[in-house]
């Protein structure tokens, strides 16, 4: 029977376990949106995780819908992220780096005035968009979403081309591999679903057409670092950022089927309704699991011993956390001898400094 504790082999790298750290946003970075000092403690502390996958990484500046969130594309980014994989490395963890476009979900305040791009022009649900911003005063606050604008032609293939660059530049920085953040109402997921992608082109209408813009990047990124070191996150039953895809069964099985053929490090099932507390895992498994033959790693208020019972089932090969890794930075042993556990405190999930960052305690 396998067990959460034993070693994996992602594509030949050896993880010591099977616990993964969810991408977890923490609106740190600091001028530029370079990572800073403070996150390569932050990812350091949690590196006894078997692969840790950073937080959601912009891969242009036409991308944000969280401010301080961290880029990659430029090369003090490159440095700062080094710091970071540098950290995590000298622990003897594994670091992957999610890779971000938030599309329509943005602010023309935090988009150097330049309003969000996204596959379409929705724009009627605005209040049903994160976006957040650091005020004047230091306190990180919900910002109004402003109005996307249809990507066009050009800019689907530039975006594609700062997918690839984004990921070479991951990998120069020395992380272990790179995660397409395709979950969570972010861009590929627009590209997705009906509800946000009413293009009329070859991106938009049938389910086809619908994962052109997901395959193209997938291809991108793999011609670029191998697709050893790629993995691609999804979530098509979220309701998070108003994603509205009326079949999401359909577009998770599409999805399995078309990144099959790939080889590709891992498929992440991300459960984020299960945060809201109304699973969706029984459906997203059945929708993937007859498709794909990768490696899964499942997420969404999965406990430890669910996890346990997933990975002896071969259900999942791997299981992330994310709330419990904010909160407990050695969470593997903690898993190990069941618990005490650390609960989550309301103060610094997003910006601020060590508060509620790196100031949560490891067992004695
Ligand atoms: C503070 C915070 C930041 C998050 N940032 C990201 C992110 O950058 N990318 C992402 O895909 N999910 C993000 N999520 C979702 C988590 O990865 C995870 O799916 C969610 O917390 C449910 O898992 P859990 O029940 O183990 O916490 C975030 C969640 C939290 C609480």
């Amino acid at each position: 029977m396998t067990a959460l504790f034993d070693p994996f082999d992602l594509k030949g790298l050896n993880l010591p376990n099977r616990i993964v750290m969810a991408p977890l946003t923490r609106c740190r970075a600091g001028a530029g949106d370079v990572p800073l000092p403070i996150s390569a403690t932050y990812y350091r502390q949690r590196a006894s995780a078997g692969l840790i996958i950073a937080e959601g990484t912009n891969i242009t500046a036409k991308s944000c819908a969280f401010e301080k969130a961290p880029g990659i594309y430029s090369e003090a980014q490159v440095e700062g992220w080094r710091q970071v994989a540098d950290a995590v490395h000298a622990e003897g963890g594994h670091i992957f780096m999610q890779l971000w476009h938030c599309g329509r979900v943005g602010a023309d305040a935090i988009l150097n005035g330049e309003p969000p791009l996204g596959p379409s022009e929705v724009n009627d649900d605005l209040d049903a968009l994160q976006v957040y911003g650091q005020m004047a005063n230091g306190r990180y606050a919900r910002l109004a979403a402003t109005p996307a604008r249809a990507m066009t032609l050009a800019e689907i293939q530039e975006t594609i081309a700062d997918y690839a660059q984004g990921a070479a530049n991951a990998i120069r920085a020395g992380l272990d591999g790179v995660e397409i953040h395709a979950a969570n109402g972010y861009l590929p997921h627009q590209f997705l679903s009906p509800g946000t992608n009413q293009r009329s082109d070859h991106y938009g209408g049938s389910m086809e057409n619908r994962l052109r813009f997901l395959r193209e990047v997938v291809e991108a990124v793999v011609a670029k670092v191998g697709a050893n070191r790629v993995g691609v996150r999804i979530s098509p039953f979220a309701g998070y950022n108003n994603s509205r895809d009326t079949d999401p069964a359909a577009t998770t099985t599409a999805v399995a089927k078309l990144l099959e053929g790939y080889g590709l490090a891992y498929l992440h099932l991300a459960d984020t309704n299960a945060w809201a507390g109304s699973p969706d895992m029984p459906q997203l498994l059945a929708a993937t699991k007859p498709h794909f033959s990768g490696s899964l790693i499942g997420n969404g208020a999965i406990t430890p011993e669910a996890a346990q019972d997933y990975v002896a089932a071969g259900t999942f090969d791997m299981v992330a956390f994310g709330r419990p890794f904010l909160a407990n930075p050695d969470l593997p042993a903690r898993i190990r001898q069941g618990g005490p556990f650390n609960d989550p405190r309301a103060v610094g999930w997003y910006g601020g400094s060590e508060e509620g960052y790196t100031d949560y305690p490891a067992l004695g």
